[in-house]
């Protein structure tokens, strides 16, 4: 296929590479000149193992091009990956600005293509909020294109759960493949760059796809918080960190596993509460700051609030 890569960030250079590396011909776009030149020269604009060497040996082939605009490449593409940046502005909410503005361009771009082909498949991997495909990107390409998905455009997101250091690898081997689509069915060319990749394939609708990444992201996040939380505590008290997080890990049935990760009740019962307390407590004795641990009752607290509330709410009105 040919493949237009909008964004030559971390996430763009690594998926082109990849890509490359399949057979695909790939244009890079990046607003950077200097990302341009790079990707024209065949030099990777980021530092990433095993990148630079896709990277020029798909420029060697004569598969690899590099420009600041998509310009005609969009009457003959099959594919655009959007990869460009979303950022956190002062407040900590999301900036979409970058991705408002590319969805616009592709949108203007679309205009001049041959309706009679087959639709440019409009791919997202950006990391974006539920919701901002269909309230912030989907009218933006409407206003722009002048059409709805399905003619000249389709429209999909996909996630990206590409980790810096490992990318290629997790590239070849995900995790999983999480497409949103505007409806069953509509993003299948996606499926054709995800041939031969080792992993589950789920097609959702586009809220559920950006919020995986969300839950994804935080669970890693919460993680590390966590691990770290015990690891000071366990220092504190003299004891070996990684000991201790070894036999945890070995716990494959209740540990690592789905168990307690299911939304529904809270938890209760004679010892989750009572121990939580107790270590919170014990870290507070030992001066070990530990914001994870001294908030989890809290939140339990909130999740019975809302069960409360829950249940009032869905009462038929009088009802008991
Ligand atoms: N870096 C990671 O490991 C990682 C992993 C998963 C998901 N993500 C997500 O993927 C997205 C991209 O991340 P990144 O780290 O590659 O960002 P980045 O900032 O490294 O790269 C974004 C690139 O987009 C370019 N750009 C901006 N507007 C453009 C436009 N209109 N046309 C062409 N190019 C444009 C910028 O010049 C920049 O080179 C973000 O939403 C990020 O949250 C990143």
């Amino acid at each position: 296929m040919k493949i237009i890569v909008c964004g030559f960030g971390y996430v763009g250079a690594t998926v082109a590479a990849c890509l490359l590396r399949e057979g695909h011909s790939i244009v890079g776009v990046d607003i950077s000149p200097d990302k341009a030149a790079a990707i024209s020269a065949g030099r990777s604009p980021i530092h990433e193992p095993g990148v630079n060497g896709f990277l020029r040996a798909g420029h060697a082939d004569g598969r690899l091009l590099g420009s600041t605009e998509v310009g005609d490449h969009v009457l003959d593409a099959d594919m655009a990956l959007i990869c460009v940046g979303t950022p956190s502005k002062p407040n900590g909410s999301l900036d979409l600005s970058y991705v408002v503005k590319i969805a616009r361009q592709m949108g203007e771009a679309v205009r001049r293509r041959d309706p009679a082909r087959s639709p440019l498949l409009l791919v997202f991997r950006s990391t974006m909020l539920p919701g901002s495909m269909d309230k912030v990107v989907l009218p933006n390409l409407l206003e722009t294109a002048g059409e709805a998905p399905g003619g000249r455009y389709e429209v999909a997101y996909n996630p990206e759960f590409l980790r810096e250091g490992t990318a290629i690898a997790d590239y070849f081997a995900p995790p999983k493949t999480v497409i949103g689509e505007r409806a069953p069915g509509t993003s299948k060319k996606l499926l054709g760059i995800c041939d031969g990749l080792d992993a589950p394939i789920f097609e959702v609708p586009f809220a559920v796809a950006e919020m995986v990444k969300y839950a994804d992201n935080s669970f890693h996040a919460l993680k590390v918080a966590y691990a770290n939380e015990v690891g000071r505590l366990a220092l504190s008290l003299d004891i070996p960190p990684q000991r201790v997080m070894e036999i945890f890990l070995a716990d494959t049935k209740l540990n690592i596993s789905p168990y307690y990760l299911r939304p529904g009740t809270p938890f209760g019962g004679s010892c989750l509460p009572k121990d939580v307390r107790a270590l919170a407590a014990c870290m507070r004795e030992q001066g070990v700051s530990a914001p994870v641990m001294e908030n989890i009752l809290a939140s339990n607290a909130s999740h019975k609030q809302f069960l409360v509330q829950e249940i009032g709410r869905r009462l038929p009105v009088g009802g008991r």
